[in-house]
């Protein structure tokens, strides 16, 4: 029977690029719907960009753009690298939307009506200079523990103590540098503490609606007592403004989880789908949201229950997984193990990863590691060395001697094939998300094809078809029993792999395959077209520079686009942050906008250097390799003026460069020191130079 699945995967914050940790996630979670897809049912996979808060706006504040050209931006970004993996949604939103506002009016109104939205007046830390309030990571201060200095407001990351911002010691906002003031302010809240909340949640949090450690974990909260919810904060805000309470805007989580609803309604709409059909209360669809356990509190606890009291339905499951190692450590900028998306791309192929993360997925909310040396072995060996060498060693012959044409097959070779496909081991692993035991069965059977092969010797019966009656019809059997058993690892494979399943599919010549229940051997006759080379086997190589690449990328960057949702991090670490909550990667807030002293100018060492050598850097599109000349030494610094200047005009000419910078290892070389230039969308860059008279070396102050 035909399902009808919804599901999504938590939406990424609209201030950070996508890092292969978010990828456990969308990977994860496309492999599931690609799988459901190809059994047939109607899966729909919605996601969106979580677009709202404070550390957006205040971002967009500090580009000098607005809130609306930042998350559109992020936007255009965040769909390429999602595409660079193959990660295919059937919409991908945002939750800046119409349908989402739509939603989020309907679900607060429905709350209110039900008598569980409450305003109380609450005192919080104020920025008088900025004149708003302070998120607790948007204030700084000494921990009142440990008096480690310049700590956030939820906890301090000398010696792990949690507290108040109001505990800390000399608070300062780290928006303007400004002592903060307490001050008065009513907020909503969402009374959780309603009995009615926790009475619904007491039969909601158990399996299949969340795994059992998950609903241990919830159950944990919910015998803790459930506190009411803040759901407002005040302007200036990026986000929604409640209905008729002027200044008042939904917290970003308030709004997030119904980006689901909002992006599915836009789906509804340019498809010509029944919304309602999906997400009224006694709906007979299923709904899934897959999550990291950081915001396993947010999905399991807060959306069931507003669902619940706004006359929706509430979630058929929510699968939670568990967070990224790299090399069995937390990703980290300076290893270099912090690795963009972007970057990954830029050196090795996304079904390899893809291929990685399945085989680690177990649908538990254990970590996960990608560690890299096992991650080019597994690879190599399972996909290269197993799968398709199937393909590559019988292929030819058939071309070569048979037209492509298909023979009969070799029932013996085939019934394990077969039994395996009724018996649907694989795909209960992969219903259950436990990916790792599908691929285990798969590899399992690429051994036994590739033993079939070994022990019938494909290429010693080509060497002897002249000699010997009958060895060209055996090694037509064999070679066309091999394409049916390669077809069948395709198939399994596909949710995986689904680009190298098309080419197989090309290859092999055959529609794209479906995950029936029937199986049945290609046919004798049937023409398959001539081998293409499939995959490469990993290049170590290449991952060294991948990790490279992102140790280079550490150095400031003129956009100060750090990864990692700042944003998540406040009502993470305070509301989820339990002990299995792994804190998401984090950047420091925005800097203020203060004023800096002339200490703090001078620190910077800007000297007259004379361009010695110019010259274009094979490879790089916007750098050019410079030798600057600074009276005692020469530096080299490579810089992304390419499209602005050709390097012989250069030679010779003075300019301003920083000369105390960090070096910065690049791709290219290393990098010793930044040249100033000037640009904006007028033009540019444009390189600063000295009036007549300065000289190599000397001081600018
Ligand atoms: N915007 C919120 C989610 C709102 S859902 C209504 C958010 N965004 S996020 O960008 O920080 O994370 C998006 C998803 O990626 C989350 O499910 C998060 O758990 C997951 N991951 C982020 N970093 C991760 C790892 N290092 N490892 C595994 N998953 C991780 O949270
Ligand atoms: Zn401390």
């Amino acid at each position: 029977m035909s399902r009808k699945i919804l599901v999504t995967s938590a939406l990424p914050y609209a201030n950070g690029s996508i890092h292969l940790g978010h990828l456990v996630e969308y990977i994860q979670t496309d492999i599931w719907v690609r799988f459901q897809k190809m059994r047939g049912h109607q899966c729909m996979y919605c996601c969106a960009d979580d677009t709202h808060g404070t550390p957006i706006m205040l971002r967009a504040e500090k580009e000098g753009i607005t809130p609306e050209a930042l998350i559109d931006r992020v936007w255009q970004e965040h769909k390429r690298d999602f595409d660079g993996f193959h990660v295919d949604f059937d919409n991908f939103h945002s939750t800046n939307s119409r349908e989402t506002r739509h939603y989020a009016d309907t679900i607060y109104t429905r709350l209110k009506e039900a008598d569980l939205i409450e305003v109380r007046s609450i005192e919080q830390f104020y920025d008088p200079v900025k004149e708003m309030f302070l998120p607790d990571r948007f204030i700084k201060g000494e921990c009142p523990k440990c008096h480690a200095k310049d700590q956030y407001g939820d906890n301090c990351e000398a010696c792990g103590a949690a507290y108040q911002p109001t505990d800390l010691i000399d608070p300062y906002s780290a928006v303007s540098g400004a002592t903060p003031v307490k001050r008065n302010s009513d907020h909503h809240f969402f009374k959780l503490s309603d009995p009615r909340c926790a009475g619904f949640l007491e039969g909601w949090i158990q399996p299949p609606h969340v795994q059992t450690e998950a609903a241990n974990k919830l159950n944990e909260w919910l015998h803790a007592g459930l506190s009411d919810w803040d759901i407002s904060r005040d302007a200036p805000y990026f986000g929604f403004e409640i209905p008729n309470a002027p200044g008042k805007y939904y917290y970003v989580w308030l709004d997030a989880p119904i980006g689901y609803m909002g992006s599915f309604q836009n789906y509804c709409d340019k498809n010509g789908l029944d919304f309602n059909e999906f997400w009224k209360p006694d709906s007979e669809t299923e709904l899934y949201h897959f999550i990291g356990k950081d915001i396993l509190y947010f999905h399991a606890l807060f959306w069931p229950a507003e669902l619940a009291h706004a006359g929706f339905r509430t979630p058929s499951g929510v699968f939670c997984h568990g967070f990224l190692t790299v090399n069995g450590a937390k990703m980290s900028k300076s290893r270099g193990t912090f690795i963009t998306a972007e970057s990954y791309l830029n050196h090795l192929n996304p079904e390899w990863l893809r291929y990685y993360y399945a085989a680690k997925l177990n649908g538990s909310m254990e970590d996960i590691d990608l560690n890299l040396e096992d991650f080019a072995a597994r690879v190599n060996s399972d996909l290269v060395g197993k799968y398709v060498n199937i393909a590559s060693r019988c292929a030819g012959f058939l071309s070569k001697r048979f037209g492509g044409k298909l023979g009969e097959t070799d029932a013996a070779a085939t019934a394990e094939f077969v039994r395996a496909h009724q018996e649907g081991e694989i795909a209960r692993s992969y219903e259950e998300r436990d990916f790792g035991r599908a691929l285990r069965e798969i590899m399992r059977l690429a051994d036994a094809a590739n033993q079939y092969i070994a022990e019938k010797k494909p290429w010693e019966m080509a060497k002897n078809v002249d000699k010997q009656e009958g060895r060209e019809a055996e090694l037509h059997i064999v070679c066309s029993t091999a394409m049916t058993l390669f077809r069948d690892l395709t198939l399994y494979l596909k949710p995986v792999l689904p680009k190298l399943a098309e080419q197989v599919e090309a290859f092999l010549n055959l529609p794209a395959l479906a995950w029936g229940e029937d199986w049945s051997a290609l046919p004798a006759g049937h023409v398959i077209n001539e081998y293409q080379h499939l995959m490469t086997r990993i290049d170590p190589k290449k991952t060294e520079a991948m990790v490279e690449e992102n140790k280079a990328s550490l150095l400031p960057s003129p956009a100060g686009g750090g990864a990692g949702g700042e944003g998540a991090t406040p009502a993470k670490a305070k509301t989820a942050a339990q002990p299995t909550a792994a804190p998401s990667p984090q950047t420091p807030p925005p800097a203020g906008e203060g004023l800096i002293s002339i200490d703090d100018f001078t620190k910077v060492d800007l000297r007259i250097a004379r361009i010695a050598n110019a010259e274009h850097v094979e490879g790089a599109e916007k750098l050019l390799k410079l030798t600057l000349d600074i009276g005692t030494e020469t530096r080299t610094v490579f810089a992304g003026i390419k499209a602005a200047y050709a390097p012989d005009a250069l030679v010779g000419k003075l300019t301003v460069m920083v000369a105390n910078l960090a070096p910065r290892k690049m791709k290219f070389g290393l990098s010793e020191g930044m040249v100033l230039a000037a640009s904006d969308e007028r033009g540019g860059p444009f390189l600063l130079s000295p009036d007549s008279g300065a000289q190599p070396g000397m001081r600018i102050k």
